[in-house]
């Protein structure tokens, strides 16, 4: 292993030792990096997504490097799908700690709601929010028996703005935030624990594609935090923390990761010093 052994934490150093993480939308993106630091922290994780080759080679490079991974095949708006990964991280490593409900998806915008048909609606709700209920529903499943478990949900800073997206994807993003909360309140009783994750612009394929952005263009795109910028690694961090024995009293938090994004009225603001 030698090098490679070396990008798996010490054992002291290891956040999620012993724990077993299923990660929907693992196969890339900001997935694809919250299951690189979920296992260089110790975690067993479970790669489902629709995304087979991606996800298949993501396991093989975690393999290598002395981490454990596996990949499952789901397509998170067939319930079916939902509850075989689930009874797969259970058959494979004997429970689940973590469930990540991270895949997602956005429509082509369209500016004018009457543009806007009911199918491309139906499908990012089908896609974001009624995968979230399904990934939040079968982790109950085998996490209430157990009393315990962490569930996670991808929102966005959608989920607090408007104007940021497309209307099915905004409204998405808010009815995940929802369900964490209400979910928190009733699993709260199980031990089990459940928030959100809520990013603003991440440069991976789904952002690069909406916003039609070069790279330069993303370097500049937000300028409150200056000298920061936003990673798919920063969004694995606060899933780190939230799947975690470290947020051992956090439920029911949407955990902003936006760099100040969402407090800033942009048109009535004295700090504007970035803006040049
Ligand atoms: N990138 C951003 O700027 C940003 C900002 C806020 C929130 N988010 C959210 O982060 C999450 C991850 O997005 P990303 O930016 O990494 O995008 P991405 O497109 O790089 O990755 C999304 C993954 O989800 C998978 N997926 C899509 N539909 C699926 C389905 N039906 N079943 C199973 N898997 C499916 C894809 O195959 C892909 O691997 C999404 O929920 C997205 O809405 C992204």
């Amino acid at each position: 292993m030698g090098r490679a052994a070396s990008l798996i934490a010490s054992a002291s150093a290891r956040r999620l030792e012993g724990k077993v993480a299923l990660i929907t939308g693992g196969s890339r993106g900001i997935g694809e990096s919250t299951a690189r630091l979920f296992s260089k922290h110790g975690a067993k994780v479970l790669i489902a997504d629709i995304k087979d080759d991606l996800g298949q080679s993501l396991c093989k490079d975690v393999d290598s490097i002395g981490g454990t991974a596996s990949f499952v095949h789901c397509d998170v708006t067939k319930e079916e799908d939902i509850e075989n990964a689930v009874n797969t991280a259970v058959s494979n490593y004997g429970k689940l700690d973590i469930m990540f409900n991270n895949a997602g998806t956005i429509d082509q915008p369209k500016p004018s709601i009457l543009d806007n048909t009911k199918s491309d609606f139906e499908k990012i709700l089908s896609i974001n929010v009624m995968g979230a209920f399904l990934g939040t529903k079968h982790a109950a499943r085998v996490m209430i028996p157990a009393h315990q478990g962490s569930i996670l949900t991808t929102a966005s800073v959608c989920a607090r703005i408007g104007g940021v997206a497309t209307h099915a994807y905004t409204s998405s993003k808010h009815g995940v935030v929802g369900l964490m909360r209400n979910t928190a309140v009733e699993l709260g009783q199980y031990g089990i624990r459940v928030n959100c994750v809520s990013p603003y612009v991440v440069p991976t394929p789904l952002a690069n594609a909406f916003l039609k952005m070069d790279d330069e263009a993303k370097l500049v795109f937000y300028r409150y935090l200056n000298g920061a910028i936003l990673k798919p690694e920063d969004v694995a961090e606060a899933a780190l923390f939230l799947g975690s024995d470290e947020s051992k009293y956090v439920s029911g938090h949407d955990l902003v990761v936006d760099g100040g994004f969402t407090i800033v009225n942009p048109d009535f603001c004295m700090f504007r010093t970035y803006d040049k």
